[in-house]
């Protein structure tokens, strides 16, 4: 199959932060309400960065925003499971120690990104799953809040249209949503959020928990958050390879523009990417109708879909 891939990319600055709002196909109408969300977690991203927060603080508070925005599939609002229940994953990276946390099949929990965090933070394990994600984050404070809290009616329309096989497939549901950012002192950092993918078996896992597939940070090369395919994403290691090309010499936009094609001649699969270098300079690609997004920084801002 033949997949367009749209890319764009070559600015930011020292603090930068960029964000999605997953790779899917949106409504036209919707459009600016979703290039609309993720402008307001980069601008949340961006002032913490102004405010002297590292990358790693910026990625978590842009994610939370979109976590908590239910246009977005994760957090609240996030997509169902074949039997009708939240699984959450999310992970985040800084690329200074390559420290990483990640949870994921989480339910109950409004701020799975805040808890990934606290997996990095606390540094014994990376990634918690399920009952022990559950357990971990009651450890760390986090108090659950109860799947009906998070259940929107949308996400129950989207699931009986897969179950009836009306509008979109069960395969994925777009709306992931991820941060990629540079602070000041050259720390880059990555994290992702999703709810996967819409009427996915119990206990599927993606990418977006996965370090090396959905997210991943390293200040000698860069940061990347994917949305998309996550099965795809997973076996080709989709954030590890686009950092592995920054390392090597691409820009932010090359290395986003090259694996997303990468993914679509050995896989015939779709979905985006987003990454920022060790400069801050940002890049995105996406093989997708639509990928909302947005950036900021000292620069100024941009958004789009
Ligand atoms: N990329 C999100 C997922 O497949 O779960």
């Amino acid at each position: 199959m033949k997949h367009v891939i749209h890319h764009l990319g070559g600015r930011g600055g020292q603090r930068s932060i960029l964000v999605h709002g997953g790779a899917g196909n949106v409504a036209p109408e919707r459009r600016p309400l979703h290039a609309a969300g993720c402008l307001r977690a980069a601008r949340e991203g961006a002032r913490v960065l102004a405010e002297g927060g590292s990358a790693l603080d910026a990625v978590e508070r842009a994610v939370r925003v979109l976590e908590d925005d239910p246009l977005f599939n994760a957090g609240t609002g996030a997509c169902l499971n074949e039997e009708g229940h939240i699984e959450l994953d999310a992970s985040i990276m800084e690329g200074r120690g390559l420290r990483a946390g990640a949870v994921c099949a989480l339910a109950d929990f409004a701020e799975p990104i805040a808890i990934a965090r606290a997996a990095l933070e606390d540094g014994r394990h990376v990634l918690y799953a399920a009952h022990g994600a559950a357990r971990f984050a009651r450890m760390k404070g986090f108090t659950p809040v109860g799947e009906a809290a998070l259940i929107t009616e949308a996400a129950r329309e989207a699931l009986a249209a897969a179950q009836q096989g009306a509008g979109r497939a069960t395969s994925w549901a777009g709306s992931t949503v991820g941060a990629v950012a540079r602070d000041a002192s050259g720390l880059t950092a990555a994290a992702t959020s999703t709810g996967g993918t819409v009427n996915k078996r119990v206990g599927r896992v993606g990418d977006s928990p996965l370090i090396g597939a959905g997210t991943y940070a390293d200040d000698e090369a860069g940061a990347v958050s994917t949305t998309g395919h996550g099965e795809g994403m997973i076996r080709l290691a989709v954030a590890h390879s686009a950092a592995e090309r920054m390392r090597a010499g691409s820009s932010a936009v090359d290395a986003a523009r090259e694996i997303i094609a990468h993914l679509a001649e050995r896989l015939d699969m779709t979905g985006g990417v987003i990454a920022i270098d060790s400069d801050g300079r940002f890049g995105l690609a996406r093989s997708t109708a639509t990928m909302s997004w947005a950036a900021a920084g000292d620069w100024g801002e941009e958004s789009g879909v």
